[in-house]
């Protein structure tokens, strides 16, 4: 059994391998102190000496996270990152995109999200897609990764314009969202900080909740580098810019190489998502009876996933839905979990 998972896993990587495609051109990397501050948690956020690398720890007093001291209005956010190894159920590190502070009611948000396992079992990654506070309308996907990623970093990626965001894992897309007219509001519109935490999902992040975190093994020690943040800033007070503020800023982010998705990068996305996505809503029909607009919607994917979205593993234990309830990464006081 435990043999014909690490074969698994060896075939996945040098699936992996094969696949990968060439490396964003020039992206400009940025020292924690030139770009990001503490969040919560403040005495488990340890940047390096250098300013290159920042860790974000949880133990059994508080969680802990990172902000981009600006807003952006459209931009690029990447950072490699190594997870937490070995015990990790409940654990969740998040990276992701967000103005939840200052718009309480309708605020947008791009996620990904880091989801620990019990020991021997891999961790699971999801992204998200919020707009306007469509938090009702989940546009949730789910996917394993292909290689180990608590052995190295890898490079994750937010790429949001004017009319696309794309996902990136190592430089390759992942997920492509296109803005149409019957997406609405649901499309992110307003400017974002980038937020990193690590915090205890004990209720939710593991089989429904079924592993807690054990603290035990704390701390549970995330690391994030070669932070990249590009995209026009905007003063918070300021919010919406003016129009034609940002022109600049958005033709060299349309100019950038990771806005260019190549016939090759299309056909890895393809592939990857073929091969490791395990949860789409655009297939949940129990949970959405209505498609999304901007779901296209693959009659070979749509037989591979069900109408529960969930992708049937021959035999496996079946999935119970599961109601996605809102929730904050971050506590209202640091420290205070419950
Ligand atoms: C890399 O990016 C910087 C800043 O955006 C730019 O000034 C420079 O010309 C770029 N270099 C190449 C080779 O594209
Ligand atoms: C966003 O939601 C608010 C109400 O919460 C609404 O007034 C506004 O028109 C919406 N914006 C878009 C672009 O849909």
């Amino acid at each position: 059994m435990m043999g014909a998972r690490l074969l698994g896993a060896a075939v996945v990587a040098l699936c992996w391998a094969a696949q990968a495609v060439a490396a964003f051109r020039n992206v400009t990397t940025r020292r924690f102190e030139d770009g990001y501050t503490p969040l919560f948690g403040e005495r488990n956020v340890l940047p390096s000496g250098d300013s290159r690398s920042v860790r974000l720890l949880l133990d059994q007093y508080t969680g802990s996270g990172f902000i981009s001291s600006d807003l952006y209005n459209h931009g690029f956010f990447s950072a490699k990152i190594k997870l937490p190894s070995d015990y990790t159920a409940g654990v969740v590190v998040a990276f992701y995109t967000s103005n939840g502070d200052i718009f309480e009611k309708n605020h947008d948000e791009l996620d990904f999200e880091f989801l620990g396992n019990v020991r021997g079992r891999e961790w699971k990654v999801q992204t998200n897609v919020y707009g306007n506070g469509s938090t009702s309308r989940g546009r949730e996907e789910r996917y394993l990764l292909p290689f180990d990623p608590t052995a190295e970093a890898h490079r994750y990626s937010i790429l949001w314009t004017e009319e696309t965001i794309i996902f990136y894992i190592d430089d390759m897309p992942i997920r492509e969202v296109r803005r149409s007219a019957a997406m609405g509001g649901d499309y992110p519109s307003k400017p974002m900080s980038l937020y990193a935490t690590i915090w205890d999902g004990s209720n939710w992040a593991t089989a429904g909740g079924r592993y807690k975190v054990n603290y035990k093994y704390a701390p549970f020690v995330s690391e994030f580098s070669e932070l990249a943040l590009q995209g026009c800033r905007v003063d918070p007070i300021e919010q919406v810019p003016a129009a034609g503020r940002c022109a600049e800023e958005e033709a060299q982010l349309l100019a950038g190489d990771f806005a260019a998705v190549t016939p090759e990068r299309r056909a890895a996305m393809k592939n990857f998502r073929e091969k490791f996505m395990t949860y789409s809503f655009c297939y949940d029909s129990l949970r959405y009876p209505a498609t999304f607009p901007d779901c296209d919607i693959v009659s070979s994917e749509q037989e591979r996933f069900k109408e529960s979205g969930h992708l049937k593993f021959g035999g496996a234990g079946r999935r119970r839905h599961r109601r996605t309830k809102r929730r904050s990464r971050i506590p209202a006081v640091a420290g205070a979990w419950e």
